[in-house]
């Protein structure tokens, strides 16, 4: 199974990837994730990103088409992979296609998650992140049972340096402009369905799933 999950930041993408990943055995990529362990890591590719990374902009095209590209060939996408937060533009799109062409494969299915700025707003500037394990959780509606540490590891929970206000209205807008424009892309290619990211999180999982077996997937 080979998928897209596509939507604005804040949509659930990465929470339903981690579920997805988990039940179908098959890898999350996620070009978010990979580019925040370069900066991490201190590594040159991090040290490029975290100027456009904190500003809520778009790394540029060639950097993360090479990311993507490189981390198909890995032998455990064999069975399929989920790609989230990317492509994000349409030249991002087509890098995927030609570097899918080159390898005798396709996408099946692209799911866009269609989420209201309220929810979305609301979502990110309420996450905390556990800096040792990577969970999620939500201030208010998914705190912690000890307030700043992980449930799951005992980590410190923190913010992303982007989640602040100013910086996720940016990246709405930097959505809108330049990766929403992918629905159409892949509407006329035929592989979109749309869920809605407001639902819960299991109700959503429930959705998915039953996409993927109408669509004789899994
Ligand atoms: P990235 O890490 O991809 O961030 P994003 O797309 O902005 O996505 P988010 O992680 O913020 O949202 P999500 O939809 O995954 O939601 P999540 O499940 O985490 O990218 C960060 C930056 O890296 C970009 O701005 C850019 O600079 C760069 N970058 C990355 N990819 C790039 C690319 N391809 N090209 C160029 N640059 C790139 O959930 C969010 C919160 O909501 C969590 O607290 C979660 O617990 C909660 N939640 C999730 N689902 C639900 C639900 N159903 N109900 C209630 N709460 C929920």
């Amino acid at each position: 199974m080979k998928l897209i999950l596509l939507g604005p930041p804040g949509a659930g993408k990465g929470t339903q990837s981690v579920e997805l990943s988990k039940s179908y055995g098959i890898p999350h990529i996620s070009t978010g994730d990979i580019l925040r362990e370069s900066v991490k890591a201190g590594l040159p590719l991090g040290l490029k990103a975290k100027s456009y990374m904190d500003k809520g902009e778009l790394v540029p095209d060639e950097v993360v088409i090479g990311i993507v590209a490189e981390r198909l060939k890995n032998p455990d996408t064999k069975k399929g992979f989920i790609l989230d937060g990317f492509p994000r533009t349409v030249k991002q799109a087509v890098g995927l296609d030609e570097a899918l062409a080159k390898m005798l494969s396709g996408i099946d299915l692209v799911i866009y998650f269609q989420t209201s700025t309220k929810v979305a707003i609301e979502r990110l500037t309420g996450r905390r992140v556990c800096k040792n394990c990577g969970f999620n959780y939500h201030a208010k509606n998914m705190p912690p049972r000890k307030e700043g540490v992980c449930d799951k590891c005992g980590g410190p929970l923190y913010q992303r340096p982007d989640d602040n206000e100013a910086t996720v209205l940016n990246r709405l807008k930097v959505y809108e402009e330049q990766t929403k424009p992918l629905v159409d892309y892949y509407m006329k290619k035929g592989t979109l369905k749309k869920v809605s990211g407001d639902l819960q999180v299991g109700e959503l999982f429930k959705v998915l799933s039953q996409i993927f077996a109408e669509a004789k997937l899994a």
